[in-house]
């Protein structure tokens, strides 16, 4: 009746007078609105879109592709959508916090299924759109509820989104350290600094602790881990790890997700959304998962009907089809055992990606020290590379990434590594 009411309402401004018909429609109502900036890493494709060199590579978008550069949907997820389909099931809404039984299967894969935390029942789970989605619900639930502070720590680089997520969210952004430019490695001892008492630290976990080179590797490794976690404890701050890539890294779901688990064994009740676009290749189904690890069970409860009280006027309750294929997957043995072995075929892909860039580069007589190529793990990886190296890239050779050098190595194959090679090898020498 409302909606009704409404749209009644507009017309009748617009045809009440034949004349002011007209007037209004040459209305401008939004004088004001400013030209935006293209997304930065959305308008890295855009701009790849409209390129018509036949060499041209696209290294912004983090989205994997098999080694002829096509889209690669996962073998489970083509078995259980036959499945899903096979069933026949209904469309009707699901609840606000998502599917129960997805939402379970999702927290299990983080936290591990004996996880004390779940057997306990002292965590609250919902399923999300995707890993945005996860980020957005749960910034908007800190910006309501931590009322300590409004101060939010970001790794310095973190993926281009957290600031606006977390910032429209209204909190307030702060950096620290993550990143040693020299070494292209992770800044432990700068991170460590920058920590400081009651703020909210977010982790960008999108990598594993076991990395076989461990000096360079842009995440911190196990003994680091530690030390943060037990700082972190001693300063009081609430942890919001973001685990996107859960599997990508190392392979192994329970490697990658080791950091997380330690935090809570140490007992930091921590924040933790999960995305099933990468490692499931489920980009556009939008699945994910928002977690709260809470005291005890009766502070679950009290946090769960606060995440449905926000959820609900964001965008009621999530969307079906995705979570359906994520759970069928994680709750069936033998998808389940199909799917790590894809992942781990994706995660395995990168990495040969990464020793065939560097032995291209050192082909090309590039005396530059390119171990970080090989040392940093998942599907990015932070060249090196300065703004008017990348510049010179897209300009000359049509390979587009972001300004800071960060490329997707999942957009590189066995055919395209050369050509990228030695085209970083021109503007780099
Ligand atoms: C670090 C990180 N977090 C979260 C996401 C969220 O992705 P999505 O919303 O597609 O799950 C991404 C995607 O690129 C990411 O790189």
């Amino acid at each position: 009746v409302c909606l009704c009411k409404l749209t009644f309402f507009i017309l009748k401004v617009c045809a009440r007078h034949p004349s002011e018909q007209i007037h209004a429609c040459n209305i401008s109502w939004w004088t004001e609105v400013q030209m935006g900036p293209p997304d930065p890493i959305l308008g890295v494709t855009e701009a790849f879109k409209r390129d018509t060199n036949p060499k041209k590579m696209n290294l912004g978008v983090g989205a994997y592709r098999d080694d002829q550069g096509k889209p690669f949907v996962l073998n489970c997820v083509r078995k259980a959508e036959a499945q899903i389909a096979a069933k026949k099931l209904d469309k009707e809404y699901l609840p606000i916090g998502g599917m129960a039984e997805f939402s379970k299967a999702c927290a299990q894969l983080a936290l591990g299924p004996d996880n004390e935390v779940l057997k306990s029942g002292r965590s609250i789970t919902v399923q999300t759109i995707s890993g945005t989605g996860s980020l957005r619900v749960g910034a908007n639930f800190v910006s309501r509820f931590h009322n300590v502070s409004r101060d939010v720590y970001l790794p310095k680089p973190s993926w281009g989104n957290h600031t606006p997520i977390f910032r429209d969210a209204g909190m307030q952004l702060k950096a620290y350290s993550y990143y040693d430019p020299k070494t292209c490695g992770f800044d432990f001892k700068g991170g460590l600094d920058e920590i400081s008492v009651r703020k909210i630290f977010m982790y960008l976990f999108n990598n594993n602790p076991f990395q076989k080179i461990p000096e360079k590797r842009v995440d911190p490794r196990p003994e680091q881990w530690k030390e943060m976690a037990a700082l972190i404890k001693k300063r009081n701050l609430l942890v919001f790890f973001d685990m996107a890539y859960q599997g990508f890294a190392s392979g192994d779901i329970d490697r990658d997700a080791w950091a997380v688990r330690y935090f809570i064994e140490q007992g930091h009740n921590i924040l933790l959304s999960q995305s099933f676009a990468k490692n499931m290749g489920l980009y556009g189904e939008r699945v994910g998962g928002f977690t709260v690890v809470c005291k005890d069970a009766e502070e679950a409860k009290r946090v769960e009907s606060q995440l449905k009280i926000l959820i609900r006027p964001i965008y009621s309750n999530p969307p079906m089809n995705g979570a359906r294929i994520a759970s069928t997957i994680l709750n069936t043995p033998e998808l389940y055992k199909e799917w790590l072995v894809e992942v781990k075929g994706m995660a395995d892909r990168i990495i040969k990606m990464r020793e065939m860039l560097v032995s291209n580069l050192k082909k090309e007589g590039s005396t530059h020290n390119w171990q970080h190529v090989i040392d940093q793990i998942g599907m990015f990886c932070f060249t090196g590379l300065k703004p008017e190296q990348v510049e010179r890239l897209i300009k000359e050779f049509s390979i587009y990434m972001t300004k800071d050098g960060r490329i997707s190595v999942a957009g590189v194959t066995s055919a395209n590594v050369g050509y990228l090679a030695h085209a970083i090898h021109t503007v780099t020498k």
